[in-house]
Formats: C-alpha cells, sequence, structure tokens
C-alpha cells in the first residue's frame, strides 16, 4: 500500500464545534473549521489522507470508532469532556483493532480537579495534552510514523 493510501479518523468530542468563541482564554481563538483545515493541510504535507467529525453525541463518536477498521489505519481522538467519564467510549476505542491518541488543546492537569482524570488514557497509545492546535498534528505525526500503522 502506498503511503497516500493511508487515511486516519480525527475525532472532535462535545461542545468543540464552539471552538472560536467558547472560553477563548482556554481554548484560544481558532475555529473549529479553521483547526480542522490545519489538520487537512498537515495531512497533506505528511502524504496521508484524513477525515475530521465533530459530534456532541457521544453515540455519533462511538458509532464513528466502531466503522472505523477497514476505513482508517488510527485515530486522533479529542474526547472532550467524555473523557473524563464515559466508560462507554473507553469500551469502543479497546474493542478495535486501532492505534489512538487522545488529545487534548489545554492542559487537563493543569485545570479543575475533576479533569485530571482520564478514563481513555489507559486504552490509547498515548496522550498529548495543552499543546493547542499542535496536539492534534503531534499525534498525527506520530500516527503517520511507520510502526504505527495497522
Ligand atoms: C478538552 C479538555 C476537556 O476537559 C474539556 O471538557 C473539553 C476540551 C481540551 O481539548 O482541552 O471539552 O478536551
Amino acid at each position: 500500500m502506498a503511503v497516500g493510501d493511508i487515511k486516519f479518523l480525527v475525532l472532535h468530542g462535545p461542545n468543540l464545534n464552539l471552538l472560536g468563541t467558547r472560553e477563548k482564554e482556554i481554548y484560544g481563538s481558532i475555529t473549529l473549521d479553521e483547526l480542522n483545515q490545519i489538520i487537512y493541510d498537515e495531512a497533506k504535507r505528511l502524504k496521508v489522507s484524513v477525515d475530521c467529525f465533530q459530534s456532541n453525541s457521544e453515540g455519533d463518536i462511538i458509532n464513528a470508532i466502531h466503522n472505523a477498521p477497514g476505513q482508517y489505519r488510527g485515530i486522533v481522538i479529542n474526547p472532550a469532556s467524555l473523557t473524563h467519564y464515559s466508560v462507554a467510549l473507553r469500551d469502543a476505542l479497546s474493542s478495535v483493532d486501532l492505534p489512538a491518541i487522545e488529545v487534548h488543546l489545554s492542559n487537563i492537569y493543569a485545570r479543575e480537579e475533576f479533569r485530571h482524570h482520564s478514563v481513555i488514557a489507559p486504552v490509547v497509545l498515548g496522550q498529548i495534552s495543552g499543546l493547542g492546535k499542535y496536539s492534534y498534528l503531534l499525534a498525527l505525526g506520530a500516527l503517520a510514523a511507520e510502526g504505527y500503522w495497522r
């Protein structure tokens, strides 16, 4: 398979559609469309493909994970608030045989105590937190590196 045929799924969880207006002092002024464009540009540079998907519904995100094998070779996911409590999302990620990386725009360990715990972290390859858009770009670069493909 040629490098350009490798495709990854980027998932954005609840409330990330409000980027650009939501708590700008924490998340910055970048909109979701702008973030997705930066991710698409980075994918092009890495000679891989990506699809970006956002939902406020836990079930839609879980369904996207269930449907990922066969279409995608890995997942970058910002689970947003689901990070902190969704065992259903964790089980979905551990039920599919695909490498996934958890990302956060903000540093969840520097914020409220309830954000310090991720139920997702134990079932993903790794977690990148606090680097804004670079959290996504670094995760994509890691997935695109030979060795992480499934
Ligand atoms: C977030 C951090 C979460 O705690 C929060 O619920 C979010 C966004 C981040 O990207 O920094 O919605 O995942």
